[in-house]
Formats: structure tokens, C-alpha cells, sequence
């Protein structure tokens, strides 16, 4: 739009434009992803859009976004610089850094979490804890009604402890804090006043959700401070607990050279954690726990699985899954259909010719996800919730190589080991306990499966009810 226009002349048709402007961000905000694939369906696998005053390349289907991001990953590796996330994080931390800050920092940070335990024994352990901690939430309801984000506590509390080095009870006055202020962000960064504001950054001073975020970043930061500053104070190299310990050694032992490690990039490589590591694994719980009140026939049948592998009682150990195709290809299904992150902006970092086309250095590239995941040539009934994608004729778990919520390539997502053995722990415990059910006088057809856009596509606000199977012996 308009990126042939003086600034000036710019600003001046978009004062006349802004009403319109504002009903088509909401649509572009609540499905901009679905209308991109509807472009490709006429214009191709790469096309360009016009993007407020940006020139944005698209990639849409399996086999551009792998070509983009598998074959030629090199360059498609940086990020672009969005208004919001720029005057958040300038560059820093591991999800919007670019080149050798952002190399350094995923190295150094996949390490940590490594070292941490994560997606090993031990991080199952604290899931374990932390799922019976869950149960008795859920428990405490005796079958009425709770809102399905209550559900985000456990795997917060997973991301928390790898960043704190302590889990949180879910009433402590930090930890409630936390969960308001990422929900309330999380929620804003799909504001359609958000997207004109990345989109004409000029118009700031006309908006307000971008303050907004700025203010509740803010708190959330003050908040990380003060452990960063704990952390300094007690710090010593045999003593690493959190991912933020581990930040600040790391920072004290580079001191006397010319560290990336500054403190910029500490408190943005923490932010990038706690915000990444915690609405995505969360949000999708609350997908696969919606799902099966949608559809009590599935949740039966996961549930005859449990019993036949795990019995009422035994705890489930990710080990487990290799006996439990149906399960397994439940959870798959769960993220394929809900595409979480519909698209993750990507930049190159050189000049490329890519299928045919030219794409100078420092363009912003979208590889659409979410057409990976509803891909019609890769799907039998892309736009149906149906755990056979993932199984074959005998009922035996198949992967699926346009199996890709979690991206792919050099800059795929950090978390996905953690991720996906946290899914099936607490989605397997808690269907092994519960029958899950919407709230009195919702049918199963009226739950609402609208998505409801923030930086994940979540689940609309929502009751469930989850009613005990039986006591422990
Ligand atoms: C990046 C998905 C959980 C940390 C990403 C990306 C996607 C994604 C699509 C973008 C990758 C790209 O640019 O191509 C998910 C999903 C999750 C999940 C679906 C859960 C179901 C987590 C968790 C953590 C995490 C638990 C942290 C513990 C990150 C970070 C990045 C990232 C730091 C940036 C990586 C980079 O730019 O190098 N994730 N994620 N994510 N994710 Fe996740």
C-alpha cells in the first residue's frame, strides 16, 4: 500500500484511509493468514504482498517453505526488525536477534537447556510433579465448570523452573502476576491497532495497544531485574540452577572481553523464554483438552488406550508413547490443526535467487506455516480435525513430513523436545484422570473452536468441566 508515496502524502491518505484501514486490520489481524493462502491459490508458492510500507515476500505449501528454510537456510536465517519486537528486545535475545549475536545466543541458550536437563528424565520428573499438581487444581472444581487457561499453569510452571530454578504455587503473588501480564501481552500482539502500528510505525502516536504492551513488558522486566540481580549477587559455577544463572555467568565469565552477553542482551535472551517458552505449549493444552470435549468419541478412545497401557494409575513416561499410536497421533493431530503460529517472519541475510525469483538481501520472507499444516497435497482432509493423518491402516503412528508446528531448519524452535514431552504427559495424565465435558448446557456443538488471534491463534475465552474418573487406591 502506498510505498511509492512521499511520507508525507502517506500520512495524509491515511488519515482518510484509517477507518477503513482499522475494519480491515481487524480481518487481517484475525485471519491475515488464511487470506495469504487464498492469494496463492491464484498467484503461486512465492508472491509478493504489500505489507503497509514493506515489500514482503510469501511462501505458501510444503515444498517452498521447506525449500526456503531446509535447502536454502542459510539465508533465509535472520529476522526482520518488527516495530514492536525492536523497541522491545533492539535486537537481542534468540527469537527476533539476527546474525552472530543471535548464532551465539541459541547456541549458548540450547546448551543451557541441555545442561538443565530438558527433554531428559529429569525434566519428565518435574512434569510428573507438576501434572499432580494440576489434578489437584482441576480436582478442586468437583466436576463444575473452570476456565480452560487454568490449564496454562502446569506448563508455565515447566518454563518457569528452567528460568527461576523453582517452580511457583500457582497463587504466589509472582507467578499469578506473571500469567496476567503474558496473557494480557500475548492477547494485545494480535491487536489490529498492533498490526497498523508495525505496519506504519509513524501512526504511534495515534495508537495505543503498542504502549500498552510497552508498559506491561515493563513490568514484566522489573520483575527479571530483580532475579537477574539475585542471580549476580549469589552467583557461582557450581551452583547453575536456572537459565538465568546461566546467563550471568556466563555474562561475569566473558567480563574481560568483548561479551555479546551484555546486559541488553540477558534480560532480552530471558524475556524470549519466559514469553516463547510458556503461551505455546500452554495454549495448545488448552487446544487438545477442547478438542476432546468437541469430539467424545476420540477422548474415549485415548482414554481405552491409557487404561490398556497405563492401567488408572501409573504414571505416563514419554517412553510410553511408542505404545500408544492413537494418543500420539491425537496430540499430532491437536497441533497440526490448530496451527499455533500461523507464520513466523523470517529476513535474508543476502541477495538470493529463490524459485525463479529474485529477493534482494534484508527482505522480510513469510514462510506460511500454517499452509505447511493445512497443505492439500500433503493432507487427506486438511481442514478437519482427524487423528488418521498420523496413523496408517494397521492404526501404527506415521510421521508426517509436513509435520511442522514447530518450523523447521538452523532457526526451528528451541523448545520443541521440551514441548512435545510435555504435551503428551499432561495431556496423557490428565485424560487417564478425567473425563473432560463442556459446562452445562453447552452441546458438544456449540463449543466455540473460533480462534482467537493473539501472537498463537488461541482458543476463544471458555469453561470446561472435567469430571473424575475414579479415586487412587
Ligand atoms: C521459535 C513453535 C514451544 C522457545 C519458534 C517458532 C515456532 C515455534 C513456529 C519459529 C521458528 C522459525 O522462525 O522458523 C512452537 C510451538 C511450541 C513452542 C508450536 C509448543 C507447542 C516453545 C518452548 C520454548 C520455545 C517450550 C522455550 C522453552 C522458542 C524460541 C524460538 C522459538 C526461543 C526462537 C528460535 C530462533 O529464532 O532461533 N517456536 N514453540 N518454544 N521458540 Fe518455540
Amino acid at each position: 500500500v502506498c510505498s511509492f508515496m512521499h511520507p508525507l502524502e502517506q500520512i495524509s491518505a491515511l488519515l482518510h484511509l484509517l477507518h477503513l484501514c482499522c475494519a480491515v486490520g481487524w480481518v487481517l489481524a484475525m485471519k491475515d493468514y488464511l487470506g495469504l493462502a487464498f492469494i496463492s491459490e491464484k498467484y503461486g508458492p512465492v508472491f509478493t504482498v504489500h505489507l503497509g510500507m514493506q515489500q514482503v515476500v510469501v511462501l505458501s505449501g510444503y515444498e517452498a517453505v521447506k525449500d526456503a528454510l531446509l535447502n536454502t537456510a542459510d539465508v533465509f536465517a535472520d529476522r526482520p526488525p518488527i516495530p514492536i519486537f525492536h523497541q522491545i528486545q533492539h535486537g537481542n535475545g534468540v527469537f527476533f536477534s539476527s546474525q552472530e549475536l543471535w548464532k551465539t545466543t541459541r547456541r549458548f541458550t540450547l546448551a543451557v537447556m541441555r545442561d538443565l536437563g530438558m527433554g531428559k528424565r529429569l525434566a519428565e520428573e518435574r512434569m510428573l510433579e507438576e501434572l499432580q499438581f494440576l489434578i489437584e487444581l482441576i480436582k478442586s472444581f468437583q466436576g463444575g465448570p473452570f476456565r480452560l487457561r487454568l490449564l496454562n499453569a502446569a506448563p508455565t510452571n515447566i518454563t518457569f523452573a528452567m528460568l527461576f530454578g523453582r517452580r511457583f504455587d500457582y497463587g504466589d503473588p509472582t507467578f499469578v502476576t506473571l500469567l496476567r501480564l503474558i496473557d494480557e501481552v500475548m492477547l494485545l500482539l494480535g491487536s489490529p491497532f498492533l498490526h497498523l502500528f508495525n505496519f506504519y510505525p509513524f501512526l504511534g502516536f495515534l495508537l495505543k495497544p503498542h504502549k500498552m504492551i510497552l508498559k506491561k513488558v515493563e513490568e514484566v522486566c522489573v520483575i527479571l531485574r530483580k532475579r537477574i540481580q539475585e542471580s549476580k549477587a549469589n552467583i557461582s559455577g557450581n551452583n547453575l540452577t536456572s537459565y538465568i544463572d546461566a546467563l550471568v555467568f556466563k555474562q561475569e565469565e566473558d567480563n574481560k572481553s568483548n561479551t555479546l552477553f551484555h546486559d541488553a542482551n540477558v534480560l532480552a535472551s530471558a524475556l524470549d523464554l519466559l514469553m516463547a517458552g510458556t503461551e505455546t505449549t500452554s495454549t495448545t493444552l488448552q487446544w487438545a483438552v477442547l478438542l476432546m470435549m468437541k469430539y467424545p468419541e476420540i477422548q474415549k478412545k485415548v482414554h481405552a488406550e491409557i487404561e490398556r497401557v497405563l492401567g488408572p494409575d501409573c504414571p505416563p513416561t514419554f517412553e510410553d508413547r511408542k505404545n500408544m499410536p492413537f494418543t500420539n497421533a491425537v496430540i499430532h493431530e491437536v497441533q497440526r490443526f490448530v496451527t499455533l503460529l500461523p507464520h513466523v517472519p523470517r529476513c535474508t541475510s543476502a541477495d538470493t535467487r529463490f524459485k525463479g525469483y529474485f529477493i534482494p538481501k534484508g527482505t522480510t520472507v513469510i514462510p506460511l506455516l500454517s499452509s505447511v499444516l493445512l497443505d492439500k497435497t500433503q493432507w487427506e482432509t486438511p481442514d478437519e480435525f482427524n487423528p488418521n493423518h498420523f496413523l496408517d491402516a494397521d492404526g501404527n503412528f506415521v510421521k508426517k513430513k509436513a509435520f511442522l508446528p514447530f518450523s523447521t531448519g538452523r532457526r526451528n524452535c528451541i523448545g520443541e523436545s521440551l514441548a512435545t514431552v510435555e504435551l503428551f504427559i499432561f495431556f496423557t495424565g490428565l485424560i487417564q484422570k478425567f473425563t473432560f465435558k463442556p459446562p452445562p448446557g453447552v452441546k458438544e456443538s456449540e463449543l466455540n473452536m473460533t480462534a482467537e488471534a493473539g501472537f498463537t491463534m488461541r482458543p476463544s475465552p471458555q469453561c470446561a468441566c472435567a469430571v473424575l474418573r475414579r479415586e487412587p487406591k
